[in-house]
């Protein structure tokens, strides 16, 4: 068993890279060198005796777990631009900007034989992200420090998916274009209705092929003896609007 793992007691959970030092949980301390030699599924125990159970870490977990910055993009969303693009794991991939990079770290992983290129115009970002990735132990992503809209001119191959999640998202939708393979996605993601309408419109306006603007609400459910009812606390995050280059 090798770091990166988790450490889970019901909704207490840690995630642990390195097997050494110690870590403060809620219930007591754990030296984290007693984890070397065991295996998923043992239990270590905080120096008060309570116990915590070693679980692996997957790219499930790369939501609750990474580091943030500017706000991620959730599960459910990257799930939507990954099938509405029929993403396939060779593609060539630019998203901007990264943030935290969950967009990045999902894509690539999803793109196994392919590549991300990710591009954020601040620097202290952009660190936080690479920390996520390196936890991640994706290797197909290539950061860059900048502004998309500049750094775009330099890219010589045509990407076959491009995920926007920045501020001047309407503006970049003709250099999106010129940069798409043809058949590529252009995917773009924005909280507000207002931007949202503005990019719908400047993709038909470029001549996407197949736009479409929506969202998805995800319903978590709690069961209680008394009955079942929904408890998400968050409702709104976002509107995806897609697209084909033709
Ligand atoms: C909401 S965050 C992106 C979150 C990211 N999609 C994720 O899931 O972690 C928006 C990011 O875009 C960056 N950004 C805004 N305009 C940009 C531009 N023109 N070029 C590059 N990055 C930009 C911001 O600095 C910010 O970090």
């Amino acid at each position: 068993m090798e770091p990166p793992v988790i450490l889970e007691r019901g909704r207490n959970s840690y995630l642990v890279e390195k097997f050494e030092g110690e870590l403060h949980t809620h219930h007591g301390i754990i030296k984290l060198e007693e984890l070397k030699g065991k295996n998923y599924g043992d239990i270590v125990r905080t120096h008060l005796g309570v116990k915590y159970r070693i679980v692996p870490f997957s790219p499930s977990d790369f939501f609750r777990f990474f580091r943030r910055s500017a706000t991620p993009v959730m599960p459910k969303d990257i799930g939507a631009v990954i099938a509405y693009s029929a993403l396939s794991p060779d593609s060539l991939i630019l998203d901007a900007g990264t943030g935290s990079g969950m967009v990045a770290a999902y894509l690539a992983y999803f793109n196994k034989y392919g590549e991300v290129v990710t591009v954020e115009r601040r620097r202290e970002f952009a660190r936080v992200a690479r920390q996520n990735f390196r936890t991640a132990g994706l290797k197909n992503i290539h950061q860059i420090v900048g502004d998309v809209r500049f750094v775009a001119d330099g890219f010589k191959k045509e990407f076959d998916l491009i995920f926007l999640d920045m501020k001047d998202d309407a503006e970049f939708v003709g250099k999106a274009k010129e940069i798409l393979r043809s058949g590529g996605h252009l995917a773009v993601y924005n909280p507000y209705i207002e931007a949202t309408k503005r990019v719908y419109e400047e993709m038909v306006k470029h001549g996407f092929f197949g736009v479409e603007s929506f969202e998805l609400v995800k319903i978590d459910l709690e069961f209680k003896r008394v009955g079942t009812r929904p408890t998400s606390p968050i409702f709104h995050t976002g509107y995806i609007t897609i697209g084909r280059k033709v």
